[in-house]
């Protein structure tokens, strides 16, 4: 089943908390938490105490995408503030295998993720731990940017990875969804999309959280 999982970077921060509960209503499964530091990626966003204030609004799964260097120096408080699964980048961690067990071992689900550039062989030394393969397409850092064709390529990639392992593993997209690619990421294997700014942008939000679903 196709889950979808909107960026609250898009929403307005002055009213976060309504604005998750709008998600919820729409249908949404997952809200997507992009945490940025300034360093990893030209640009800041929010942290764990902002996320543990989110949490007291819903029971919505919450995908948290640390866009961080060494995010295992945060692992715990993003834990502790109610993050349901982790995604950390292949390229932030010294130790990519270290880091995904700090995760497991709190009890989180745990995500891989690769920049536009970063091949998805990146993933295949760690694919035994991974609950979650995130494929950016577009350069974290900012909403509202344009898809990145050859991302299809790389979801068909890491969808056979993931076939290989033979386990379930969840395969999301994050980057310049909307409601003219979407199907065509869905049918190159993506099962949890991302959508900021097509999701907060629209004047019905439950309608563009359906459509997101695709059509297909
Ligand atoms: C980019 C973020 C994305 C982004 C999605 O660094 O990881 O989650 O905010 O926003 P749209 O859907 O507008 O590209
Ligand atoms: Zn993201």
């Amino acid at each position: 089943m196709v889950k979808i999982s909107p960026s609250v970077y898009s929403c307005d921060f002055s009213k976060m908390g309504e604005d998750i509960k709008r998600l919820e209503e729409a249908g949404a499964e997952y809200v997507h938490l992009d945490v940025m530091d300034g360093m990893f990626v030209p640009n800041l966003s929010f942290g764990a105490l902002v996320i543990s204030s989110c949490r007291k609004c819903t029971d919505m799964v919450f995908d948290a995408h640390l866009m961080i260097n060494e995010p295992i120096r945060y692992i715990e408080d993003f834990a502790k503030a109610g993050a349901d699964i982790i995604n950390v980048h292949v390229e932030a961690c010294a130790d990519l295998r270290g880091t995904l067990l700090a995760i497991k071992n709190l009890g989180l689900k745990c995500g891989v993720t690769v920049k536009p550039a970063t091949p998805v062989s990146e993933i295949e030394s760690v694919i035994d731990l991974v609950d979650l393969i995130l494929i950016m397409s577009v350069e974290p850092g900012f909403g509202g940017q344009k898809f990145m064709p050859m991302a299809i390529d790389k979801l068909k990639e890491a969808k056979k990875l993931i076939e290989k392992e033979g386990r379930d593993i969840d395969l999301e997209i994050d980057g310049g969804i909307n409601f003219e690619n979407v199907d065509s990421v869905i049918e190159a294997g993506a099962n949890v999309i991302v959508a900021g700014s097509a999701v907060f942008n629209a004047d019905d939000m439950k309608a563009a959280v359906n459509r997101l679903r695709g059509t297909k």
